[in-house]
């Protein structure tokens, strides 16, 4: 099990985030793993907050192109990893939407990642109106088709983005037949490399629906967002794992 927080544009302030940091090192042991994907600007404070620690860090995205370089407000893999960094997301919903990442560019930025050791951590999920219009399935296939290269190797999140933010998460059925269909696409193009594919869910993951949402077959974690802000929360998500 994984469990990974993603703090997204939070929070506010270095200090905010240090003293986050200070409360997660306080962990009690669990079985599952855990790791923090703070904002860019936390991560050298957090890498030495958290050393020695089993907690791991995260980045939130990188650039696609994996040198140095003239390329203007990007941060490159080798400078995560430089960082101390062992996973970074990519091709979180917000990204897609937002910056208008497309499956292509979020192809060129696993490949970057995995150039300089990175473990990616792939998002994709269907919108509202494409769950209603029964196309779930058939979106995230073809997201994940289209966004992971040939010698992929790493983590997915299935995060349906009508679940992110808003305290509603898909029934245990659902969550069920998306994981069994992304696990069978894994194995069908990657074969026996795919047992080596976590698929986290991601999606208004709390302390109270934890435990049943982990105990889904082929859920490999979590990926958390507003509940990993809250250290006590975070922590008893990871416990539920
Ligand atoms: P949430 O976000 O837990 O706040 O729903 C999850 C995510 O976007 O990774």
């Amino acid at each position: 099990m994984l469990i990974a927080g993603n703090w997204k544009m939070n929070p506010p302030t270095l200090a905010e985030a240090e003293a986050l940091g200070r409360a997660l090192r306080l962990a009690p042991p669990t079985p599952a793993t855990l790791l923090v994907c703070p904002p860019f600007t936390a991560l050298a404070s957090l890498a030495a907050l958290l050393r020695g620690t089993r907690i791991g860090l995260g980045a939130q995205n990188c650039a696609a192109t994996p040198d140095a370089g003239a390329h203007t407000g990007e941060i490159s893999a080798a400078m995560l990893r430089d960082l101390g960094a062992s996973h970074v997301i990519l091709g979180h919903s917000e990204r897609r939407a937002d910056q208008a990442e497309s499956d292509a560019l979020i192809r060129a930025k696993i490949a970057a990642a995995r150039a300089h050791g990175l473990i990616p951590i792939v998002c994709v999920g269907e919108t509202a109106d494409q769950r209603r219009a029964g196309q779930a399935e058939s979106i995230v296939a073809a997201q994940l088709a289209a966004s992971l290269p040939d010698d992929f190797a790493g983590i997915i999140a299935y995060e349906p983005i009508w679940a992110i933010g808003t305290g509603l998460t898909p029934s245990a059925a659902d969550v069920t037949a998306m994981h069994a269909a992304l696990h069978a696409d894994l194995a069908a193009r990657f074969g026996a490399r795919a047992e080596a594919m976590p698929i986290l869910y991601g999606g208004s993951v709390k302390p109270g629906n934890a435990a049943d949402l982990l105990a889904l077959p082929h859920v490999g974690g979590a990926l958390v967002g507003g509940a990993s802000l809250n250290a006590a929360d975070f922590l008893a998500i990871a416990a539920a794992g």
